[in-house]
């Protein structure tokens, strides 16, 4: 066996974090011959919680798990880290603004970014999933000196799985017959669901749906899925979410390619290049091709008109919330 990879987990006494690390612990983030070591991030009031999951993950007697460590101090808990999956963050509280929302989080992301800077492997990757995911990326990755930018990404990974379910749901078809779909923008209702490149059973989807399906119904249920689980079922999605953060992970860090679609993509939010005129810095979602640990963002992709104008909303949606987390001194 090789030597455990650290995998640090923030806020891994709540929902997410619950479902997240019996998948862990089980090889299904990196995979079944790669043994694993678990730090545990909490705040003092989710200690116990992260503590009480320790002892549960200690009853699993799971093969590749070398070992759990429960902290409330960052600089502990990303010391050697090679996987950061953030998840821990502040929910918006009654009256909360979105510039608190963004002022209380940049309070979390900015100090366990410069941990990550400070202490992690050389290899680290980072997920952040706790909401606003993306400009939380941002946070953290501004404040993360001498890691690549690349390294830190965003969660829109549970979009995309949820627009591929609702694909495979309006055709009949098995969920693995659909390749090609991408999400675009940030994830929040504003993201763009786009069909406009996805296949069925090797079909373009366009030719199999309406536009009035599209427009009407595909887009707004998979940008407002997230509300619509809170509204259902009372709080926000945990098991989809800490779902497609194994998915994100593992086809980071074993490639996206499957032998019979070596081509095949996923979307994944990272730091733009310039992609897709999206202005550089912003952690925006883009079709991506994992290939040898990295992602390489799927480029020259027609995007029609209305497809565009749906996007840059997403856009300026993004650079609102730069613009306020800058505006907070948050960007270092
Ligand atoms: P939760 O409230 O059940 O758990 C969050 C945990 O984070 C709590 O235990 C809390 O104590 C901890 N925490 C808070 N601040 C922390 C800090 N500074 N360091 C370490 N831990 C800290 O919430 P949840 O349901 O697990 O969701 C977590 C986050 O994920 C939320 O922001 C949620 O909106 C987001 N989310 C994102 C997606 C996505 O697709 N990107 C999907 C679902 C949920
Ligand atoms: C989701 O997409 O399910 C979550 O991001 C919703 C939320 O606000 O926590």
């Amino acid at each position: 066996m090789s030597e455990p990879t650290v995998v640090t987990v923030t806020g891994a006494g709540g929902q997410i974090g619950y479902s997240l690390l019996f998948r862990i612990a089980s090889g299904q983030l990196l995979g079944p011959d790669r043994p694993v070591l678990l730090r545990l991030l909490e705040i003092p009031q989710g200690l116990g919680a992260a503590e009480g999951t320790a002892l549960e993950l200690q009853d699993g007697a799971f093969p590749l798990l070398a070992g759990v460590e429960t902290t409330t101090e960052a600089s502990r808990a990303f010391e050697g880290v090679n996987v950061a999956l953030l998840v821990g963050a502040r929910p918006r509280g009654p009256g909360m603004e979105r510039g608190d929302l963004l002022a209380a989080n940049g309070g979390i992301f900015a100090p366990q970014g410069a941990a990550i800077g400070a202490g992690a492997a050389d290899d680290v990757r980072v997920l952040v999933v706790g909401n606003p995911a993306n400009t939380n990326a941002l946070i953290a990755q501004s404040a993360a000196a001498g890691v690549p930018a690349e390294r830190f990404t965003a969660l829109t990974r549970l979009d995309h799985n949820r627009a591929v379910a609702q694909l495979a749901a309006k055709t009949g078809a098995p969920v693995s017959e659909i390749d090609g779909v991408v999400i675009w923008g940030n994830h929040s209702a504003t993201q763009v669901p786009d069909l406009s490149h996805a296949t069925v059973g090797g079909r373009p989807a366009p030719d199999l749906v309406d536009e009035e399906w599209i427009a009407d119904e595909f887009i707004p249920r998979v940008a407002k899925r997230g509300a619509e689980i809170i509204a259902v079922r009372g709080s926000s999605s945990a098991a989809s979410a800490a779902s497609a953060a194994i998915d994100h992970v593992s086809d980071w860090v074993n490639g996206t390619g499957i032998p019979d679609r070596p081509e095949r993509w996923t979307s994944v939010a990272l730091p733009s290049e310039g992609w897709y005129g999206v202005p550089e810095g912003l952690v925006s979602s883009f079709p991506a091709r994992s290939v040898d640990g990295r992602w390489e963002v799927v480029e020259g992709l027609d995007v029609a008109p209305e497809w565009q104008a749906r996007i840059d909303v997403s856009i300026a949606e993004l650079e609102e919330e730069r613009e306020a987390v800058r505006a907070l001194g948050l960007l270092g």
